[in-house]
């Protein structure tokens, strides 16, 4: 197994739709090994196939000592009712900021040796669950932000790259998906 390299905010690969998964094969398997090598090391809690320059819709997480990969996922519910709760993102080093989500979800999709699974999320699971799937469609938690508030993260990440500021904070790891 290996650690990958996470691709950063401003990598056009994080705004692309990832693709289907047609038949699941050895390389899948490998590739979801190394995903969760990969966000046990960062450490984080969820971690999309984009983020490590794949564009296939594959994502894994790991909460409460559950640790699953889910491919081609539907979410086929969302609770009406909403919360919101601090987010970060391996992408987007040092910014966590509070997002709004639905409180539970059901998601749909197989697991890495192609078996039907279906997943009734709540909590911290919901997040990384919502999150996660945003990814294999090229959005980022900061696209959910308030107009102010995603002002001044796209700000930060600008003073980022330009080497105006380093990321003075992690968000806490529960906090990274
Ligand atoms: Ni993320």
């Amino acid at each position: 197994m290996a650690v990958l390299g996470i691709r950063m905010f401003g990598d056009p690969i994080l705004r692309q739709r990832a693709s289907e998964v047609g038949e699941i094969t050895d390389l899948h398997r490998k590739l979801i090994a190394n995903m969760i090598e990969t966000m046990h090391e960062a450490p984080g809690v969820g971690l999309a196939a984009p983020q490590v320059g794949v564009l296939e819709r594959i994502f894994v997480y790991a909460v409460d000592e559950t640790v699953g990969a889910i491919i081609n996922p539907e979410i086929i519910v969302h609770s009406q009712e909403k919360e919101t709760d601090i987010e970060g993102c391996l992408s987007l080093p040092g910014l966590s900021y509070p997002v709004e989500r639905a409180v539970s979800v059901t998601i749909r999709g197989l697991d890495e040796n192609g078996e039907p699974v279906e997943i009734d999320a709540d909590g911290l699971l919901a997040v990384v669950f919502q999150h996660e799937f945003d990814h294999l469609d090229g959005v980022l938690f900061i696209d959910h932000l308030p107009g102010d508030m995603r002002k001044e993260a796209l700000r930060t990440l600008r003073d980022q790259a330009l080497g105006l500021t380093v990321p003075s904070f992690a968000p806490a790891p529960e906090e990274r998906l």
